[in-house]
């Protein structure tokens, strides 16, 4: 069997020798880089693959996209409609996502960005805390990534409830689901969190009119200065404009983007030099080598074994 890696701006070495390693008498080549006969390809492992690839790949068994997110696999016109896609589900990425995603909440709860001003200008001032379990963290997405954030903002002592496209129960979890959910779970929030998948439904609905229900009688500061919103979706999901309308009016006091419209975020972005928003290049869970190898290396030798692929993505919803 052949494994083709096909991933635009990774080091494509990195993946081959790795997985190489992982999969004894397999043979893995990369593309563009290796000669190899397409049509004896079996896996394709792809980060933004040339579209006219999957053309040529008549013998496929499965694609794993190299990522949580499969946006930009789905997009694509020439993705074979019968070939499974395989999305990343790893503890690993998982784990980094949580760090990221408590980082953040953290950063605007206990207003670190204020006490750094005040450090550049050397003030000694305390300013009003409210505790964790004053504050409603609300999640859209509880799925792999979203359930585990919110978990870990629960057990922070966060008021935490969770948005999903069906019914969910998760402990200590207030969980709300579908478009009739979606106002109460709004109105219930001061910190909101989005990791949502980008599918059409999903596209744009961080926009001025959504952040408008968010809650505005939030304890301590949040009251004062507004609720937060934090992305590490999928930068379609949000509409800039609306987010630096928003915190210019007040409808939002502060903002966390790990995702963007465009990426890498242009450089005349005002969102890189704005007060009140905390920019990172979409790295809140950066894919590890090591760990999502050691993943597509299991499917493909459980797949092998006839015990079948998991974490197939769903292409009527979408993710
Ligand atoms: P999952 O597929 O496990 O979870 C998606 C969640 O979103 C589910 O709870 C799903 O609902 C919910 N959902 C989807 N569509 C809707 C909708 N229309 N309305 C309400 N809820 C909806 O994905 P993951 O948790 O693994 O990943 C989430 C996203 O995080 C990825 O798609 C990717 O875009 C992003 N990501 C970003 C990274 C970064 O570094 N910034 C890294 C990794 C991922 P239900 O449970 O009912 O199906
Ligand atoms: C992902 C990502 O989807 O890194 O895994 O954005």
């Amino acid at each position: 069997m052949t494994l083709l890696v096909a991933v635009k701006g990774w080091k494509s070495e990195d993946w081959t020798e790795k997985l190489t390693a992982l999969l004894p008498g397999q043979t893995v080549a990369r593309f563009p880089e290796d000669e190899v006969d397409l049509a004896s390809v079996r896996y394709l492992l792809a980060w933004k693959a040339p579209e006219d690839l999957y053309s040529r790949l008549t013998g496929l068994e499965a694609i794993f996209s190299l990522g949580a997110g499969v946006d930009h696999l789905l997009d694509v016109p020439t993705l074979p409609a019968d070939v499974p896609v395989v999305r990343i589900v790893d503890p690993n990425l998982t784990m980094r996502m949580t760090e990221w995603v408590v980082l953040q909440v953290l950063m605007h709860h206990r207003r670190q960005r204020l006490y750094d001003r005040q450090q550049a200008r050397s003030r000694w001032q305390s300013h009003a805390q409210p505790v964790a379990s004053e504050v409603r963290v609300g999640v859209m997405g509880l799925g792999v990534l979203g359930s585990d954030a919110a978990s870990a903002l629960a057990r922070l002592g966060f008021q935490v409830a969770g948005w999903s496209r069906t019914p969910k129960q998760i402990d200590g979890i207030e969980c709300f689901d579908g478009a009739e959910g979606l106002d109460a779970f709004l109105g219930r929030t001061d910190i909101l969190v989005n990791l949502l998948p980008l599918t059409p439904q999903t596209r744009g609905i961080l926009n001025g009119g959504l952040f408008a229900k968010l809650a505005r009688d939030g304890a301590g500061h949040f009251g004062e200065h507004g609720p937060v919103l934090i992305n590490a979706g999928r930068g379609g999901s949000q509409v800039e404009d609306d987010i630096l309308d928003a915190l210019e009016d007040g409808t939002l006091g502060g903002c966390s983007l790990d995702v963007f419209e465009t990426e890498p975020l242009p450089r005349d972005s005002e969102l890189w030099s704005h007060p009140n928003i905390i920019v990172s290049p979409h790295i809140a869970a950066e894919s590890d080598t090591r760990a999502l190898t050691r993943y597509v290396a299991e499917q493909i030798k459980a797949h092998e074994a006839g015990a079948g692929l998991s974490n197939v993505v769903d292409r009527a919803a979408g993710y």
